[in-house]
């Protein structure tokens, strides 16, 4: 008899077990809207062309694959401080950079420093997010607090995110935030609701906690920074959790970065000493080739150029799929153009479990459980399909509730 006898079975991640089922389902037809992985016009997931030049460039030119150091890629470190937080465009202080294994890794790290520096303050996180979130929060100790980010019919809950900063969250709370392309409603905040919350964070001390997994989706490059340097303009501190999983297409490679900004005077040593500190106790250091590919290609000029095309293609793939969704009056219970309105890879289609499930097991359509769908992976190929099929279970789920209530199924 050992502990291990009564460890409880777990189960699996839900988005990861639904787009295991989705992988393995061999279907033709099969539409995976799952997991948040891009997919180009053809339903590929492609290598970018700046990345394998950069690989390419990295074999020929690597001479040793001795450790690197606990912060990370040195070119990366440089290069991404200085392509997210660029002196000449956001005054605000740079106190720390970490390469960390991938935006969860980001968030981990940036959790663990939390927990340990500021005991017994709560993370605020705004529900739906993404559906990690709170795992890896609640993993670095953090006591969590949730409040309704969507309102109970879909759109913002500006109101309740108000009452938060102003009367709940305590001095020295953390709120964790998506600037843009929010996971997973794709529903961002508007200009004024930001720039209202930047100054509630403000007035009411909070240190905020910032992921961007998307960058470069939403809208460009730099028009989806902006939002992150008026709130670095503004705070103390900020803890920004950078993802290159997308906009570099390097999901396996795990590449991020923790990013500390703000107006504090703080010694940047100290900072960055206390994050390696949990690295080094963590995972010693990151692995190198995914930051290597990403610290050349932003300090390559002819590269970065080629990159930056291929993010811009990538987002109007996504802006084209949003608009061809418009031209339907309703994608189920949505107005198909309030769809249109988001930005990023995700919306969100508030289906009951039921037809969700449906149309996963009769049709081969996966969505994630709280009916978050992938928009890159919808194409001229199956657009119309998935939409023919929603709205076909979704009026047939409408015309039986009608028969139920004894009403006539048209009404
Ligand atoms: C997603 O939200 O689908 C991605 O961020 C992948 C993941 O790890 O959940």
């Amino acid at each position: 008899m050992s502990f291990l006898d009564d460890l409880p079975l777990l189960p699996p991640d839900p988005l990861l077990a639904v787009a295991r089922q989705a992988g393995q389902d061999n279907r033709a037809g099969k539409i995976d809207l799952t997991i948040g992985v891009y997919k180009d016009r053809s339903g590929q997931t492609p290598i970018f062309r700046s990345v394998k030049a950069a690989e390419s460039y990295l074999v020929q030119n690597e001479r040793t694959k001795s450790y690197i150091s606990t912060d990370g890629v040195a070119t990366f470190c440089s290069a991404i401080t200085a392509f997210v937080l660029p002196t000449h465009q956001v005054a605000c202080n740079r106190l720390a950079t970490v390469q960390t294994i991938g935006g969860t890794g980001a968030l981990s790290l940036a959790g663990r420093f939390l927990a340990e520096n500021c005991p017994g303050q709560a993370v605020w996180i705004g529900t739906p997010t993404w559906s990690n979130h709170v795992a890896v929060m609640q993993q670095c100790g953090l006591p969590i607090q949730t409040y309704p980010r969507s309102l109970p019919g879909g759109g913002r809950n500006f109101t309740a995110m108000m009452d938060v900063l102003a009367n709940k969250a305590r001095r020295g709370d953390i709120i964790l935030l998506q600037p843009v392309c929010h996971n997973p409603t794709g529903d961002d905040w508007n200009d004024a609701e930001w720039a209202e919350i930047v100054e509630q964070v403000v007035r009411a001390g909070l240190v905020p906690l910032v992921d961007m997994a998307y960058h470069g989706l939403g809208q460009t490059l730099d028009a989806d920074l902006l939002r992150l340097h008026a709130l670095m303009e503004k705070v103390e501190i900020a803890l920004l959790c950078y993802s290159c999983s997308k906009n570099f297409g390097l999901y396996r490679e795990r590449v991020g970065a923790l990013l500390v900004g703000g107006q504090s005077r703080a010694r940047p040593a100290a900072l960055q000493s206390q994050l390696a500190a949990i690295a080094r106790a963590s995972y010693s250091m990151p692995p190198a080739h995914g930051a290597g590919v990403v610290g050349h290609i932003l300090t390559t000029p002819a590269l970065r150029a080629q990159w930056e095309d291929e993010v811009r293609d990538m987002q109007a793939h996504l802006h084209a799929v949003r608009q061809t969704l418009a031209t339907h009056e309703r994608i189920g219970p949505c107005n198909a153009r309030a769809i249109a309105r988001g930005q990023g890879m995700f919306c969100m289609l508030p289906l009951p479990p039921a037809i969700i499930m449906l149309l996963r097991n009769e049709h081969g359509l996966y969505m994630a459980d709280n009916g978050r769908i992938n928009l890159a992976a919808l194409n001229e190929n199956n657009l119309q399909r998935f939409v023919s099929l929603i709205n076909q279970a979704w009026e047939s789920a409408q015309a039986r509730t009608a028969v139920a209530a004894g009403l006539p199924a048209s009404s």
